[in-house]
């Protein structure tokens, strides 16, 4: 018997993700550039039980049956076919963050899980492998194995789309906890029925990789106000794109909303802040770390604020036999 436990925290696109160009090796259609956080993370272990019949999956202490528990089954089966062993396993996962409510569990937890896996099955993963690995649970968790800054390279192929660091300005992220409710659509069914059915989709893709392209000169440079600027525009025109299916899907409730505008009139006020949000209701402001208080209260009578700095990559904390 083996045992590893990682931890992984959730990231926040600045350029999202939205769209696979391969659903089985989950490829997306464009690169995208994200902040991992140092709040909310997921820890997991990994214990491999050479007798057991099944894994299991065991989140919050509840044990996990259907969907949730076959997608750990088969994200374990990469693990052990690159092992070659066909042990299963036991998964223990804590959130911190509430479960599919646009918070990024996912991301966090694969990220995590991919870790704790490896370490688990034997594997000695670079930081690149485990990214690639982590993309085949979640693609947003390749981007939660790297500390602070990350850029998801689209890639050609499963070798060549990973996450790195990138450089960036000092920035903060003040998380607006709107709704901590389970989403109605997952990200991964409003995806494909995004490339299905929107007429937007192309000009999505080809004005995200442009996006990314000025993001990353942007947070080069150290320009806060541009990057910003790319990453709210950026947000709006994911949630133009998700309404724009058939049926529509609206991940915005009034109160995200609200908030968009209170950021717009931060902004007349001086303050270098900017929103996005991910696929749920709760929005996330984007400020130099000295504004985030002030965000905070401008915005504080509408929703619950946690504020973060940039936080750190997949970390595996255990390892027993070591
Ligand atoms: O990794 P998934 O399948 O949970 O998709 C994440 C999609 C967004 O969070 C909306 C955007 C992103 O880039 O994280």
């Amino acid at each position: 018997m083996t045992r590893a436990t990682a931890r992984a925290h959730p990231n926040i696109a600045l350029v999202k993700y939205w769209g696979k160009r391969d659903a089985a090796l989950n490829l997306p259609a464009t690169g995208s550039m994200s902040m991992t956080l140092d709040v909310f993370p997921t820890t997991t272990t990994v214990t491999v039980e050479p007798g057991r019949d099944r894994d299991e999956l065991v989140l919050g202490g509840v044990v996990q049956q259907g969907v949730p528990r076959e997608r750990v089954e088969r994200f374990l089966d990469l693990v052990r076919t690159a092992s070659g062993s066909s042990a299963r396993a036991r998964v223990e996962t804590e959130n911190t963050v509430p479960s599919a409510a646009g918070l990024a569990s996912s991301a966090s937890g694969f990220a995590a899980l991919a870790g704790a896996a490896a370490a688990a099955y034997g594997l000695d993963l670079d930081e690149r492998a485990l990214s690639r690995l982590a993309r085949q649970g979640s693609g947003s968790a390749s981007r939660s194995i790297i500390s602070g800054f990350a850029v998801w390279h689209a890639g050609d192929d499963d070798a060549s789309s990973f996450a790195e660091a990138v450089p960036a300005p000092e920035l903060a992220m003040v998380v607006a906890m709107v709704d901590r409710r389970e989403k109605s659509v997952s990200s991964r069914e409003a995806m494909r029925r995004t490339v299905d059915t929107s007429p937007f989709y192309p000009a999505w893709i080809t004005s995200t990789a442009r996006s990314l392209e000025d993001a990353l000169a942007a947070a080069a440079a150290g320009d806060v106000e541009r990057l910003g600027g790319i990453t709210e525009t950026n947000a709006l025109r994911m949630h133009a794109l998700i309404q724009s299916c058939d049926p529509p899907i609206r991940y915005l409730s009034p109160v995200s909303v609200e908030i968009f505008d209170r950021v717009v009139a931060l902004r007349a006020e001086g303050v270098a802040a900017f929103a996005t949000a991910d696929a749920g209701p709760n929005v996330v402001v984007i400020c130099r770390p000295a504004d985030a208080a002030t965000v905070a209260a401008a915005i504080d009578d509408l929703a619950d604020t946690v504020t973060s700095l940039p936080g750190p990559g997949m970390q595996v904390l255990d390892r027993v036999p070591a």
